[in-house]
């Protein structure tokens, strides 16, 4: 869909110079009459924005850059696909973590640095972990002063619970919709700020010559209107690529990678990406219906004491994790749970019970209130009864390479921050860091951005070979929506999620994986008879602008699990079934001109204080809980 960027051409400055909105139908019309489509006239008109920085993404990780950049007083432009408020946030619900030591004063955030790197296998980037882990007590009362109604203990302290592979409780929470709420708080205090904010946009390309991005590109998605950004600064928040999975904890129209493929299109790299997490605890569409399917029941149900048992009635968990149970990492669990299933002790629907009911009753429902509900209108009153649970794809932690002291990518302008970037989680995540991770390294990118942003930014300068460029977007975007083929995006990302799910799920195989390939490669072919159902305000037209960048992220993915010949973390190979010390190395993907590229870079090692957390070798002691 999308042409690759002029290459460092682009250097005449554009005497259209233009602040605030600009409407625009330059070069678009003569185009139009030679074609002699006369139903797109007037449609192909676009709208010129200008902005000193622009953030891609309105969760809580480009919220909290937005809000750092407007206390600096710098005014952001927010752009986000969906209504404002509503992100991928809101589903990440059981908590936050911070060492605060509430409830166990021996934790600190040196142990919660080491508990992410013994998750994370020693992927992890130092520089982000420390900070992450350092800052969280200081962000999760900063939170609690903008308003965020945190769970409280009898001494009015913030509450924290067990979560999965934490030795303390650690996991700040508001009931069982903590990032609902963080996300609320996070927009009222951007509100506060007057942040401005776009909803119902979604960008498909940015403006770069593979060196630095100006600016870009994408359409409204209520009017089908063509959008122009000029900007220097350009923030990607727009989450990960878990949604590509048949089965997953977000919705379908997010999380389709995006922002990975926006940034490689540009020239940045990514890193790790073979590493998918599998919660272990979604929804099985085959008992609840297939709109639920792969909907997370929070970890807090495991924190707050739930037990995982097979058809049998054995709480199988004894045999794979006898000291930490149901509160091992989530890899470990997630496939604890597939085998059940695999060797025939699941349930008739394919999944295994989880059940909190031996809590008391009211406990349950203070605790986890949004579950009791969610379960209560499918019938289920799970204070006396077990949910039907099974793994679903729930976070990716590869993604954009940058540099954890600043945001940057290596393209000038070009910054990433939340799910969009690999570095702090490694190769698996702790349940509770990524809320986390959204504002100890938010605020981080925000104060870089703001930092760099000059007077000459108020007016960026958009040369002739850049407005060309966006040109050839538009008339792309304006051909794929009247592409009349047979096949439709639906259909093809629906095959793309079986694809990964069967070659790139929670167990690989070098001939499993070459075949995912093959199966790539001949559903690429199929996009060149794409059928689009409707103009560019349809849903239709959203799933078609994904695809390309869908299927992008997938290929990356999927070579990047072939070439790490190990198993580690959330990654794991039946032919590699060990972890290689060999391979304790970030896998980093570039665009050459010959296609992606992979290569190994060292892993750098966390400071003296970490390193004697690690060596204590800490370890939640499941028995507590019982
Ligand atoms: O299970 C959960 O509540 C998920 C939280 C997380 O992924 O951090």
């Amino acid at each position: 869909m999308t042409e690759s960027p002029s290459n460092g051409s682009d250097t005449v400055d554009d005497n259209r110079r233009t602040t605030g909105h600009e409407r625009s139908t330059a070069g678009i019309e003569n185009r139009l009459e030679t074609e002699g489509d006369p139903g797109f006239a007037g449609d192909l008109e676009y709208e010129v924005v200008t902005t000193p920085v622009l953030v891609i993404g309105a969760g809580a990780a480009g919220a909290r850059v937005a809000i750092e950049l407007a206390e600096s007083g710098i005014d952001p432009l927010v752009i986000g696909k969906r209504d404002h408020g509503d992100a991928h946030t809101t589903w990440a619900a059981g908590g936050v973590n911070a060492a605060l030591g509430s409830l166990d004063p021996e934790d600190d955030w040196t142990i919660h640095a080491a508990d992410t790197f013994n998750e994370g296998h020693h992927l992890n980037d130092p520089d982000a972990v420390e900070l992450t882990a350092r800052e969280m007590p200081d962000h999760i009362r900063e939170l609690a002063e903008w308003g965020m109604p945190f769970d409280r203990t009898d001494d009015d302290e913030i509450n924290q619970r067990y979560f999965g592979a934490q030795s303390y409780r650690r996991t700040c929470f508001v009931g069982d919709r903590t990032g609902e709420a963080m996300l609320e708080t996070l927009v009222d205090r951007a509100r506060e700020l007057e942040v401005p904010y776009r909803e119902n946009v979604m960008i498909t390309r940015l403006l770069s010559d593979g060196r630095r991005v100006d600016g870009a590109v994408g359409f409204d998605m209520e009017t089908g209107e063509g959008l122009l950004f000029r900007t220097n600064h350009v923030v990607l928040a727009a989450g990960g690529f878990s949604a590509l999975y048949h089965r997953h904890s977000s919705r379908d129209d997010e999380n389709n990678g995006d922002g990975q493929a926006l940034a490689l299109e540009a020239g940045a790299r990514l890193v790790d990406l073979e590493f998918v997490q599998f919660h272990p605890t979604g929804m099985v569409g085959d008992r609840y219906g297939e709109q639920w399917d792969g909907r997370l029941v929070t970890e807090a149900v495991r924190g707050e004491g739930g037990r995982l048992y097979n058809s049998e009635g054995e709480r199988f968990m004894e045999r794979y994790s006898p000291d930490q149970m149901e509160l091992d990492a989530r890899d470990v669990v997630a496939r604890a749970i597939a085998q059940e299933v695999r060797e025939g002790r699941g349930t008739e629907d394919g999944g295994v019970f989880l059940d909190v009911s031996h809590r008391d009753d009211q406990y349950v429902r203070d605790r986890l209130p949004s579950m009791v509900e969610r379960f209560e209108s499918l019938g289920v009153d799970i204070t006396e009864e077990p949910m039907v649970v099974g793994p679903t794809a729930h976070y990716t932690m590869g993604g954009v390479d940058i540099d954890f002291r600043t945001g940057e990518t290596g393209v000038d302008g070009l910054y990433a921050v939340g799910e969009t970037v690999a570095g702090v989680h490694g190769a698996n995540r702790l349940g509770g860091n990524s809320l986390a991770e959204t504002v100890a390294i938010g605020k981080l990118v925000g104060a870089h951005v703001a930092a760099a942003v000059t007077d000459g930014d108020d007016d960026p300068t958009l040369t002739d070979g850049q407005r060309a460029l966006a040109e050839r977007e538009f008339e792309a975007l304006r051909e794929l929506a009247a592409s009349d083929g047979t096949v439709t995006p639906t259909a093809l990302l629906e095959d793309l999620g079986d694809l990964l799910w069967d070659h790139a799920g929670i167990l690989r195989d070098d001939a499993g994986l070459r075949e995912g390939l093959a199966k790539l490669d001949a559903l690429r072919e199929r996009t060149a008879d794409l059928r689009v159902a409707g103009d560019r305000t349809s849903k239709s037209f959203e799933y078609a602008v994904d695809l390309s960048m869908s299927l992008t992220v997938a290929e990356a993915m999927l070579r990047a699990a072939l070439e790490r010949t190990e198993s580690r973390g959330a990654h794991y190979r039946t032919d590699y079934p060990d972890t290689a010390d060999d391979w304790r190395v970030n896998l980093v993907v570039a665009v050459e001109p010959e296609g992606l590229s992979f290569s190994r870079r060292g892993v750098g090692d966390p400071s003296p204080a970490v390193r004697a957390a690690l060596e204590a070798d800490h370890e939640l002691d499941y028995h507590h809980l019982e």
